[in-house]
């Protein structure tokens, strides 16, 4: 079983500023809770978790299911669950986790900084195989989330896949739409994982959808008619990027998920994954980063 961590009051001996304190969260995991004018957002150490960011003047945009477990050993559903070293599936070993170990790894405090936006600023460390991360998190009037896998130390190549699997909350799915994916091909993983060209469309939800759509910098614009907000997404380091909603027989089949909460949530992860899976030189370092806007329509 991963490590709990530090209680959250030796973490705010060391850590403790004006907008940010630790305390024990749910299921009595630590988290960070950021308390700002320009915004509010938690952070879970249990898998680097981020499970909440609301800025100023906005109801918050991250989704979190009702049913999420908050238990070590287990992800959390919601917020941006970090997938790495893998995408989904294991590529040879059945058995391993979904998506990697990264997101029920225990994740140490680095440091903590007040912006001088007024946000706060929180780097996250952990090793997890033969990778060393860091993730630096940044609450304010937007949220920037920046994955570094440090420096290959070794003489071989790594190759490994990375997510920040985010979960919007919207008002119905079924009348967002989804802008910036239009020339983009991608792999249909509810259609057989046939490759498709581009639709030439902003993407609408009409069905269960998981689509990863490959070698595309694009930002996106998630157009929320029902809430009458525009959320962005714009990205570096990453050049792929996956669309996911589960519907309602796929919600119904997953245990922490409530069944009716497909309506209110859609994923856009900014990815390296599949086509674009990173091949770590001997010496380098990759950094992938997804910044997240919000404007009123
Ligand atoms: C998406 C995948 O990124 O995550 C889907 O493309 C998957 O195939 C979804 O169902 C949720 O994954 P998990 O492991 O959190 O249930």
């Amino acid at each position: 079983m991963p490590a709990a961590g530090p209680s959250p009051a030796t973490l705010n001996d060391r850590f403790a500023i004006p907008g940010l304190l630790f305390e024990a969260g749910a299921g009595g995991l630590t988290r960070a809770v950021i308390d700002t004018p320009v915004a509010g957002g938690e952070v879970y150490l249990h898998g680097a978790h981020v499970a909440a960011w609301r800025p100023a003047g906005h109801k918050p945009v991250l989704w979190m299911s009702t049913r999420s477990q908050f238990e070590l050993g287990k992800p959390i559903r919601g917020g941006v669950p970090i997938c790495f070293p893998w995408f989904g599936a294991h590529p040879v070993e059945p058995s391993a986790p979904a998506h990697g170990l990264a997101r029920t790894h225990f994740w140490n405090v680095e440091a903590v900084s007040r912006l001088d936006d007024g946000g706060v600023g929180v780097e996250l460390r952990a090793a997890i195989g033969r990778y060393r991360l860091s993730y630096g998190i940044r609450f304010s009037h937007e949220l920037e989330m920046t994955l570094t896998i440090e420096r290959n130390l070794s003489a071989t190549p790594v190759r490994f896949e990375a997510a920040l699997h985010t979960y919007f909350t919207v008002g119905d799915v079924r009348k967002i739409r989804i802008e910036g994916l239009e020339k983009t091909g991608f792999i249909d993983k509810v259609d057989n994982l046939q490759r498709k060209g581009p639709t030439g469309q902003a993407i609408t939800i009409t069905g269960e959808t998981d689509r990863v759509y490959c070698g595309t910098r694009q930002a996106c614009r998630l157009v929320d008619p029902v809430l009458g907000r525009a959320i962005s997404i714009r990205k570096a380091g990453s050049d792929t990027t996956v669309v996911w909603n589960p519907w309602i027989e796929k919600s119904a089949r997953m245990a922490d998920f409530g069944d009716e909460e497909w309506t209110g949530m859609v994923c856009i992860e900014t990815a390296n994954a599949a086509d674009h899976a990173v091949d770590l030189q001997p010496g380098q370092v990759s950094c992938m980063k997804a910044v997240i806007g919000v404007e009123r329509l």
